[in-house]
């Protein structure tokens, strides 16, 4: 299914904006919020739109239109009266993230302990970045990070996320964003080719996976999300791509009680309350 996405931008912005635009190959529509008599001047159009981007002094922001079906007709409803669904934006200076860098669980956490990261200093290649937000807690604990997104507004959103962690005056936090590379494309396409250049040490898998989350509040932003990205229908394919490109091993996030990628056990289990690292040796780390 192709999505219909706009960017929109702040006043000042809209020679980046129309850069984006560009490079995203979508329309740049006026800086002006959809009204509610732009909504009825052009209803028709408004209804085909599922997204919407919004560059700013905040960065990239998506948001994801509310669209309702009426008698088989896709209806537009977002007029910003109502309230609009939670923007999607990657942040890794404020919030969560930075909460979890400077108070987060150290070298106990799950996922430092799957990647190895918790003893040795592996580079990692992350076929599934997504926002970044695994890359970013690898990178944090030292290691050099390779990111791959194939879906564009995702990389948009990634690379605008990187942008402003370079920019945000902390020498901490530059150094984090130095250790993070970001490739837009196909890991399956192109992973292997870049790693006979380097082969990483560890490779990290988080494909989408249906119903992840039990919140209502996480559902409705996965759900945002799975709107985006799909299913990932193609992720089986990744685990022997990356068991015959890593050196160490392979680390596959999954929901807790999801049967493990491909079928294939892995050799050892990290579980959490609702997510599980399943890890795949493949030779001991020096
Ligand atoms: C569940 S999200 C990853 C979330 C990420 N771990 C994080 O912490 O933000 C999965 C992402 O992997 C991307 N993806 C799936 N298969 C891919 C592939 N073969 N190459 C590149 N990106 C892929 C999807 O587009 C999606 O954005």
């Amino acid at each position: 299914m192709t999505l219909r996405v706009v960017l929109r931008c702040e006043t000042g912005y809209f020679g980046a904006a129309q850069l984006l635009a560009e490079s995203l190959q979508i329309p740049l529509l006026s800086s002006e919020p959809v009204s509610s008599e732009s909504v009825s001047h052009d209803r028709a159009a408004l209804a085909a739109i599922d997204f919407e981007l919004w560059l700013g002094s905040a960065g990239l922001a998506l948001r994801e239109l509310s669209v309702a079906q009426d008698h088989g007709r896709a209806r537009h409803k977002n007029t910003r009266k109502e309230k609009p669904s939670a923007d999607i934006r990657c942040d890794f200076v404020a919030g969560e993230l930075r909460h979890r860098r400077l108070y987060g669980g150290g070298k106990n956490q799950m996922i430092l302990k799957a990647t190895g990261l918790n003893k040795h200093k592996p580079s990692i290649m992350d076929l599934t970045a997504g926002l970044g937000r695994d890359s970013y807690v690898l990178a944090t604990a030292g290691a050099q990070v390779t990111m791959f997104e194939r879906q564009p507004v995702v990389a948009a959103l990634l690379a605008d996320g990187l942008r402003r962690l370079c920019g945000a005056g902390d020498e901490q936090e530059l150094a984090i964003a130095q250790r993070l590379c970001l490739h837009q494309g196909d890991s399956l396409d192109c992973a292997a080719a870049l790693a006979e250049q380097a082969p990483p040490d560890v490779i990290y898998l988080d494909p989408m996976f249906p119903e992840r989350g039990k919140t209502a509040k996480v559902k409705k932003a996965m759900a945002f999300f799975h709107h985006l990205v799909g299913s990932d229908d193609d992720a089986a394919a990744l685990l022997p791509l990356a068991l015959a490109t890593a050196r160490y091993r392979v680390v596959v996030k999954r929901p807790r009680h999801a049967p493990p990628l491909a079928d294939m056990k892995p050799g050892l289990c990290f579980e959490g309350k609702s997510t599980r690292f399943d890890v795949y040796p493949l030779k001991k780390m020096p």
